[in-house]
């Protein structure tokens, strides 16, 4: 089963954010704590801080890939494009959040692209990635 984790802006630079909301994982070892937890998945990982990038992998996901797990960062608050590139990708997907967006700003309490998601987890850290995995392999084995 083939899983597309796809990461938005500044998502790479982890270790120099706040790590009361982030965690203290870099993308790197949250990429690694996910191949090692779930090796049933053959994992892609893509970061880019363009929304184009984003929406051209959304876009290709549904060709190769079984299920998404996408982090869109702060082009969650706002993005009607990634929202639309999501809505026509028909694999199942998961919008995961690293801090939990709706007890933080107000410009962040509002996910644009997170009803088109089956889901949103939000605020377990690195542990939302583990969760959102664990849900695809839940849903994927049932097929
Ligand atoms: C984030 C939350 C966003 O508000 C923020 O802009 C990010 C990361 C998270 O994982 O908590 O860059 O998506």
């Amino acid at each position: 089963m083939k899983i597309l984790v796809l990461n938005g802006p500044n998502l790479n630079l982890l270790k120099k954010r706040d790590p009361g909301q982030y965690g203290k994982m870099s993308l790197e070892e949250i990429e690694q704590k996910l191949v090692a937890s779930f090796p049933e998945f053959l994992f892609t990982f893509k970061q880019s801080n363009s929304e184009a990038e984003i929406i051209e992998a959304i876009q290709n996901a549904s060709a190769s890939f079984s299920g998404l797990i996408i982090n869109p960062a702060a082009y969650s608050h706002y993005s009607f494009a990634i929202r639309d590139a999501l809505e026509l990708c028909s694999i199942p997907k998961i919008e995961v959040h690293l801090s939990n967006i709706f007890a933080r700003e107000e410009f962040r309490n509002v996910s644009v692209t997170a009803a088109v998601c089956l889901g949103v987890i939000s605020g377990l850290k690195e542990n939302s990635y583990l969760a959102a995995a664990y849900t695809l392999k839940c849903m994927l084995e049932r097929k």
